[in-house]
């Protein structure tokens, strides 16, 4: 348990799966959370804001979409209007198109890119001024481990998180200087909508290559990122945590 009162983090991709789980555990931690989603997802975010608030936490929502910048930036200054200062974004959004790269289309690539890494670089520098102002700020990537291993079908999501991993380095050495951390999360297979649909054949034969022998939590997912967001990990930057159950030890 990490003491994050006082500090307003912006979460996106928060209407579901591991985004609200991570949205959900940081403000059972004493942080303001401002979940950010898709303007059709607003009906969940009201439902996770309630959920955060019924458990007498501190939440608040903002409609956006990473592939579009202006929306993003809008966001961002929502939150600092609404709650005087951003110190925690979690990049969470993300989506998956997957196909062989010989038959995956140019807009499939388009998609993923945008949203999972244009989208995080978006949300990055909207973020920097206001982080820059305060002199403290923590920025945190959800990653995954295809983009530190490779994955057939994934070319476009392999490389947006690999490209993650990227901006997460530079991003560290870029903003170090403002007492302004970044680092990521690299999960393994979760147990989320995104692999619901996979059958328990290929959920088995995941579970063989984990040597923790089960997929992961969101919240395995969240407590790596609230030990990022705390005051603690305050002397970790551009690093990336497996959070893979063993799948990967790079
Ligand atoms: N599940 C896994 O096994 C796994 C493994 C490694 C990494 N990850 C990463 O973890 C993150 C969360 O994954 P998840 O499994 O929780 O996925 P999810 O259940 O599909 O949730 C993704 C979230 O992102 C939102 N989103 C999608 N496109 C967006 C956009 N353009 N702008 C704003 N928000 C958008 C979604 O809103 P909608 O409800 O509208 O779609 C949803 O809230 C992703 O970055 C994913 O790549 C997941």
């Amino acid at each position: 348990m990490f003491n994050l009162s006082g500090k307003i983090a912006l979460v996106t991709g928060a209407s579901q799966g591991i985004g609200e789980v991570i949205a959900k555990e940081l403000a059972s931690q004493g942080a303001t959370v401002v979940c950010g989603s898709l303007a059709f997802t607003e009906e969940d975010l009201k439902r996770v804001v309630a959920e955060i608030q019924g458990a007498g936490g501190k939440a608040d929502y903002v409609l956006l979409n990473m592939a579009e910048g202006d929306t993003v930036r809008a966001a961002v200054t929502t939150v600092v209007e609404r709650h005087g200062g951003l110190h925690i974004l979690v990049n969470n959004a993300g989506i998956t198109k997957d196909k062989l790269l010989i038959q995956m289309k140019e807009e499939e690539w388009d998609a993923v890119l945008n949203i999972n890494l244009k989208g995080a670089f978006l949300a990055t520098q909207a973020v920097a001024k206001p982080m820059m102002k305060q002199r403290w700020g923590r920025i945190i990537n959800i990653a995954s481990v295809v983009g530190q291993m490779g994955n057939a079908g994934q070319a476009n999501y392999v490389s947006a998180k690999a490209g993650l991993i990227g901006l997460t380095k530079t991003t560290g050495r870029e903003l170090a200087s403002r007492n302004i951390t970044c680092n990521a999360v690299a999960p393994g297979y979760i147990a989320t909508a995104m692999t619901d649909k996979l059958s328990d054949e290929v959920k088995e034969s995941f579970n063989k290559q984990i040597p923790l022998g089960r997929m992961g939590t969101p919240a395995d997912i969240a407590s790596a990122v609230c030990f990022l967001a705390s005051e603690e990990a305050g002397y970790i930057t551009g690093c990336t945590i497996p959070v893979n159950g063993g799948m990967l030890m790079p």
